[in-house]
């Protein structure tokens, strides 16, 4: 069936890539997104992939215990990139053709991130993954995935999660939590909702792009999502 959509920007965590174990790459679950991912691009639909790296490295949690936050933040960054490869290498075993873009300059290893170059991959139909978040310490790669789906012209963000949605409390504590089909922008900020951080959903608010997160542990789900079917929670101006 064909994509609802004509180019989206999908948001991987780091955490999609570790298996079991919580850390680090596992094969398979690697080789298993690659496969989502692959059949989703069989739609027509033009992908970018921002990937964070939290199963290697996670910047936040490191400052937190004293490490000065920029250069954890770069070490994150870093994580990125490794994640990137590996996912480069999984999509092109199940014939996607990819590109990866880094946005700190590593040219022995990957291109660097030139919009104009990525945007016309992504016409070539390949999927063009960018790595090392927005360059920047202190901001995460949810506010990269923001910034790089503007600046591809991304129709929405997915951002695959562990959960099925966003709901008003814990459903791994509250049996009677309630999951929110749809969201504004607003309801997300007020509520301290943990979906993405507070630069990350202003950024997609001041420029009305939508969010749809979902599970990604749920096969099929990335495909459901580029076809247009109602899972997961929306984030939307109204
Ligand atoms: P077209 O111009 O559309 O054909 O795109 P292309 O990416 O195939 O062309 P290009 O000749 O730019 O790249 C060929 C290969 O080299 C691709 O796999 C790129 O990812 C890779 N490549 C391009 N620029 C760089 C770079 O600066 N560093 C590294 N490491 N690889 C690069």
């Amino acid at each position: 069936m064909k994509s609802a959509y004509k180019r989206i920007l999908l948001k991987l965590s780091g955490e999609a890539l570790a298996g079991s174990q919580g850390y680090g790459i596992s094969p398979e679950t690697i080789m298993q997104v690659a496969q989502d991912v692959a059949e989703a691009h069989k739609t027509g639909a033009e992908i970018g992939i921002v990937i964070g790296g939290g199963n290697i490295f996670r910047g936040i949690a490191a400052s937190a215990k004293g490490m000065d936050r920029a250069s954890s933040d770069y070490m994150g960054m870093l994580a990125t990139c490794m994640n990137a490869l590996a996912l480069q290498d999984a999509l092109e075993k199940v014939g996607v053709h990819t590109r990866v873009q880094t946005a700190i300059a590593m040219a022995e290893i990957a291109e660097p991130y030139i919009r104009r170059k990525a945007m016309r991959h992504l016409e070539k139909k390949r999927i063009v993954i960018f790595a090392g978040g927005t360059g920047n310490p202190f901001f995460t790669t949810d506010t990269a995935a923001a910034l790089r789906a503007m600046e591809i012209g991304a129709e929405a963000i997915f951002k695959a999660t562990k959960v099925d949605g966003i709901y008003d409390k814990d459903p791994a504590k509250f049996p009677d939590a309630v999951k929110w089909d749809e969201l504004t922008y607003i309801e997300v900020l007020n509520r301290q909702l943990e979906v993405m951080d507070s630069t990350a959903i202003s950024l997609c608010m001041d420029n009305k792009l939508p969010i749809l997160t979902f599970n990604l542990k749920v096969k099929g789900n990335i495909l459901r999502a580029f076809q247009g079917e109602k899972i997961g929670t929306l984030i939307k101006a109204n």
